[in-house]
């Protein structure tokens, strides 16, 4: 691992001085690595987050650098702030590339926002969906959109009833059902863009345990503190690390027609099982425009969900091969470690 995470991504050589790409959440962490590489290649980078003054240190940063930036604050507790955001976004560019929705956070204190929604599925979730509606005019015909979730989304099922209620609030709990969100999302909006015959794809990807950004900030005392010193350990991968699944996803030519697959360290993998439940899928996206009272984003018909079914058996199918090239790399890393062995 370098501390370029497009050396990792394989798309070093890229060049995006075409390109404009937004990174929500890149004053800190992942999405910062993430916007200075977009940076270095060249591109036109939106710089989003709540911190003003570290945004500016971004912008200042990429302009350093090969690319061009500018900051875009945005509370995604606020529902009126997102959709400004939104507006800004599209004020500002001829067309979108990139969107990496990146921002969340993990809440210890339970906290419900203006419109009565547990914050953590609200600021990983809802905003993120209620931004990528808002900018669907203004996305390119090729747009790439590339969501941070979590190996933490396995777990139970999405509930989106018990997000109105912060009664027996646990925060992991309320961290996994929306990290569980952000696969559901994708999935569905890979196959409403699928419909809508453009080449936008949309994908997500869990970037590793990184100890390094601000993710524990809301842990009590010196916790945070003690989490973020295990970055300078060997092997414990740093927010560069994490951004490398980003970048590939959003730039490599290897996954230009791939749509609607979850990645791990730049390789398909199988999300946990209530994330591939089509239902769950479609009845988050409608539940989410509720949730929001906006009209529902890329509208389903009857005829188009009967195409769906066909293609479930086929997305199933697909699933299965990446398990099985998953059991596959498996084993051959075990029989090269019995073959160590016998070596030794
Ligand atoms: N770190 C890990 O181990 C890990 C593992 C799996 C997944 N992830 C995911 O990776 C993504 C990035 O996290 P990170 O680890 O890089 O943490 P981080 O350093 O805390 O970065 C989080 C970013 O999100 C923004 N953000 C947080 N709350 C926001 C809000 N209410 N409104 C607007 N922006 C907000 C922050 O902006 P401001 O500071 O300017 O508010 C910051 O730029 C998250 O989606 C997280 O769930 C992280």
């Amino acid at each position: 691992m370098t501390d370029r995470p497009e050396e990792d991504a394989g798309v070093a050589d890229a060049d995006l001085s075409d390109t404009t790409v937004l990174v929500t959440g890149s004053t800190s962490g992942i999405g910062r690595e993430a916007a200075l590489a977009f940076g270095r290649l060249g591109a036109e980078v939106l710089v989003h987050g709540r911190d003003e003054a570290a945004g500016e240190t971004v912008v200042a940063e990429i302009e350093r650098s090969a690319g061009d930036a500018q900051f875009f604050p945005a509370d995604f507790t606020d529902v009126t702030a997102v959709r400004n955001l939104a507006d800004a976004v599209r004020a500002h560019v001829g067309s979108l590339d990139v969107l990496a929705n990146n921002a969340g956070g993990y809440f210890r204190e339970a906290h419900l926002t203006e419109i009565g929604v547990e914050q953590t599925f609200h600021v990983n979730h809802l905003a993120p969906y209620l931004l990528t509606a808002d900018l669907l005019p203004s996305l390119a015909s090729d747009a790439r959109v590339v969501t941070t979730s979590s190996g933490a989304h396995r777990g139970d099922p999405l509930d989106v009833e018990a997000v109105t209620t912060v009664d027996d609030y646990a925060s992991f709990g309320a961290y996994q059902q929306s990290k569980l969100a952000n696969v559901l999302f994708t999935k569905e909006l890979a196959r409403r863009f699928e419909r809508s015959r453009g080449a936008r794809t949309a994908n997500c990807f869990h970037p590793g345990a990184i100890p390094g950004s601000n993710f524990a900030r809301s842990l009590p005392g010196p916790i945070p503190r003690l989490i973020q010193s295990l970055d300078v350990l060997p092997f414990v991968p740093s927010p560069a690390d994490g951004a490398a699944t980003l970048l590939y996803l959003a730039v490599s030519d290897r996954v230009a027609d791939v749509s609607g697959r979850y990645f791990a360290d730049c390789a398909p993998a199988t999300p946990d099982d209530p994330a591939r439940d089509r239902e769950a899928q479609r009845r988050l996206w409608t539940e989410s425009a509720e949730l929001l009272g906006i009209p529902e984003p890329l509208q389903d018909t009857a005829d188009e969900t009967a195409k769906d079914e066909e293609r479930q058996t086929e997305e199933t199918q697909t699933d299965e091969t990446a398990k099985d090239e998953e059991r596959q790399t498996d084993e051959t890393a075990s029989d090269e470690e019995t073959r160590a062995e016998t070596h030794d």
